[in-house]
């Protein structure tokens, strides 16, 4: 078979070697893709927006399959108009696709269907004044997130009210995430250890992937700007049977069932976002696919069929047996731009890459491409370079990885230092 894969970050690249693993996938057309995934399949330069120019490849290519990777084309609509001409496709509808795309609609699903979550109210820019009024009457610290798409950018936790309104004026005043932040959701600040959870589902059953954790600020021991995400590992020691079990009871089957009711039944990678406190796991957000950087430590610890699985849940059945887990271990460290996620320059040749060729060691491409068979830097995460065990031990992984990044350089080379601190033994 003939299958589109519409990305172009480490987690496309992930997911298309996984694929390619699969008997039954012939060719993978990757839409635009990156310097990694031209070594798997073939990258198209096509416009996501464009729709209809999606639709004409496919039928042009014989492509019955699309598996859509980021949020901002199923948050569009591209799963419901590439179904509306009969191809099959692994990610939700538009309207399931809210539970990522829109905040405001996420919280309020969770409050009525008693889906634990943090405490909250939602705001719109015309309430400016009440929105300060209401600040000022609070204790703190708040979290303060924009309620649409906003690449993992749009969240300040808040220690004060002078930072909170620094959050609301970026939001209301300065525009700083567009639309997406006309509407603002301020929420009661967690504490505890977090996770990822990746639901594979066909909107009734699911398939659960090994937990990961992700590092998603710039700064060593977890500190400064949040950014789309700096490494992870897989599995999470903290995460036990029991944990997941109330996982699957009070989070998982609700939100599903809560989809449902609501007419728009899920059916893709549903992405918890989850926190431990001390009443239990809590969900931070949905994503309506596979997280990035997680997806690049979680697909090494699973084996069978990939394929079978994201088709067999577009076909409307998720194969529950077609994968599982191997009892390995992974962690991956992202490879930036320097100033991300902030302003960056980009286009500077990385050199190393062919030092490292090693089984424990998986090179995974994201803002890369290749010009005059040189590979680029071309985006704010760059590599992520990933360590594996074959048994769970990510201490070893973490050695592994960090040993292969120092043959890696370009021009304003940054990575965090300390990916995976929270499982390492000392
Ligand atoms: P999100 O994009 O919603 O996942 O938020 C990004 C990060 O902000 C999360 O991974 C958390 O570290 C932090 N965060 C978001 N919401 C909360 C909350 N209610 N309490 C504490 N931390 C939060
Ligand atoms: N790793 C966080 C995300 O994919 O949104």
């Amino acid at each position: 078979m003939n299958v589109v894969l519409i990305g172009s970050g480490g987690r496309e690249h992930a997911i298309a070697g996984k694929l390619f693993q699969s008997e039954k996938v012939d060719n993978i057309y990757i839409i635009p893709g990156n310097a990694g995934t031209a070594e798997i399949g073939i990258n198209i330069s096509l416009d996501t927006d464009d729709h209809n120019n999606i639709i004409e490849f496919c039928k042009n290519h014989e492509v019955n399959f699309v598996i859509i990777g980021p949020e901002a084309p199923l948050a569009s609509g591209l799963s419901d108009n590439l179904r509306k001409t009969g191809i099959k496709v692994f990610g939700p509808s538009q309207k399931a696709a809210q539970i990522e795309s829109d905040k405001s609609f996420a919280k309020d699903l969770m409050n009525e269907y008693n889906i634990p979550t943090a405490e909250y109210k939602t705001f719109s820019s015309k309430d400016y004044d009440n929105t300060l009024i209401y600040l000022k009457s609070i204790s703190y610290p708040v979290v303060i997130k924009a309620s649409g798409l906003a690449a993992g950018k749009g969240v300040s936790i808040c220690n004060d009210f002078n930072e909170a309104k620094i959050a609301v004026d970026n939001c209301f005043v300065n525009s700083k995430y567009g639309q997406s932040g006309n509407t603002i959701v301020i929420e009661e600040f967690l504490e505890g250890d977090e996770f990822s959870i990746f639901a594979i589902t066909d909107g009734k059953d699911y398939v659960l992937l090994p937990a990961a954790q992700d590092h998603k600020r710039i700064g060593e021991g977890d500190t400064g700007e949040n950014t789309g995400g700096m490494g992870a590992y897989a599995p999470v020691p903290f995460v036990t049977h029991e944990l997941l079990t109330e996982v699957e009871n009070q989070i998982i089957k609700s939100t599903l069932k809560a989809l449902t009711d609501k007419g728009s039944p899920y059916s893709g990678c549903l992405y918890a976002g989850l926190i431990l406190t001390d009443e239990g796991p809590k969900v931070i957000e949905f994503n309506c696919r596979f997280g990035d950087p997680e997806t690049q430590v979680v697909l090494p610890l699973i084996d069978g069929d990939f394929f079978n699985l994201l088709y067999s849940t577009a076909e409307g059945k998720v194969d529950i047996d077609a994968v599982k887990y191997n009892g390995g271990s992974a962690l991956g460290v992202v490879l930036v731009s320097g100033g991300y996620p902030g302003k960056y320059k980009k286009g500077f040749e990385i050199n190393g890459l062919d030092k490292i060729k090693h089984p424990s060691i998986q090179i995974i491409h994201a803002g890369t491409k290749e010009e005059n068979g040189k590979i680029l830097t071309n985006g704010g995460r760059v590599l992520n370079i990933i360590g594996l065990n074959k048994e769970n031990n990510i201490t070893a992984c973490n050695k592994t990885a960090y040993e292969a990044i120092h043959k890696v350089n370009y021009q304003d080379i940054h990575f965090r230092k300390d990916i995976g601190y929270r499982a390492l033994n000392s």
